[in-house]
């Protein structure tokens, strides 16, 4: 057995997360430390993207997110927002086949009407085309932002109290899990982020209240199937707790 496969096996005698999400960050300092165009560390990154999307498979992941492009990332320079949008679109393209193939079914939260036509038409085909797919829910951020989809939810919601078809004193956690746009998916057991920055950039605001953090220093683009298993295993590591004492876990778990 090769060591991924070992180390993927590895992950696969514990607990897997069911649902990870990964900010998949450092593109732009991989490519300019190597004296290359920060679109060359997106395309690297894609690499990646599909190398971590297939480890995901085999570990038997029921739901991976993907951070890809944030509401503030709208406000990068014009040329890298178009080269991203490029690259999207050439993703959508290229990964077809892989999507069908494996069961997959593609997924994207984020303010999805301000995406280009030609970004927009292909997404929307492909989650039409794997809408049935029954594999991993793959769910990439597009436009996305925390806050953002936070306002979203509420609007929604105030505009059903105002229709009367909903009472203030009714709307509670699970209304609010419901309003946002993850409501089909598992809570976010695991939340990833690569390139040594340690902060949450606006993803998942409301669904990471109680999810495990793993900080990886390593850059997007150089992570692959073998930092990932490894960073379950990490994840495999912790004692997730919600709010009781040690004790008490052992006590149930018994
Ligand atoms: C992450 O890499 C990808 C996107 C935000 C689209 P960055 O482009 O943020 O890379 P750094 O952080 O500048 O290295
Ligand atoms: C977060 O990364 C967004 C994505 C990975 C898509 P950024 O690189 O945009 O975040 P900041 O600006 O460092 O917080
Ligand atoms: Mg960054």
């Amino acid at each position: 057995m090769d060591e991924i496969a070992e180390l993927e096996s590895q992950v696969k005698q514990r607990d897997v997360p069911k649902h990870v999400g990964i900010i998949m960050d450092g593109n732009g300092r991989w490519a300019e430390s190597r004296g290359l165009n920060r679109l060359e560390g997106h395309r690297e990154g894609s690499n990646s993207v599909r190398e971590v999307t297939r480890s995901a498979r085999r570990m038997g992941l029921k739901a991976l997110t993907l951070y890809a492009f944030s509401s503030q990332n709208w406000s990068r320079p014009p040329e890298e927002v178009a080269g991203l949008m490029e690259l999207l679109r050439e993703y959508l393209t290229k990964e077809r086949d892989e999507i069908m193939q494996n069961g997959i079914r593609l997924n994207a939260i984020g303010e999805l009407e301000k995406l280009p036509k030609y970004v927009k038409e292909p997404l929307d085909a492909l989650r039409a085309e794997s809408a049935n797919n029954q594999g991993l829910v793959l769910t990439l951020a597009l436009s996305y932002g925390g806050r953002e989809e936070l306002v979203h939810g509420v609007q929604a919601l105030a505009e059903k109290v105002a229709r009367g078809e909903l009472k203030p004193a009714d709307i509670t956690e699970e209304s609010v899990t419901k309003a946002v746009w993850t409501h089909d998916l598992p809570a976010v057991d695991l939340v990833i982020r690569t390139s040594g920055e340690q902060r949450l950039s606006n993803f998942l605001l409301w669904q990471t209240a109680y999810s495990e953090f793993v900080f990886s220093p390593i850059a997007w683009p150089d992570f692959r199937a073998r930092e990932f298993a490894e960073a379950l295993l990490h994840f495999q590591t912790r004692e997730r707790r919600f709010g009781l004492t040690g004790a008490q876990l052992r006590r149930a778990g018994t």
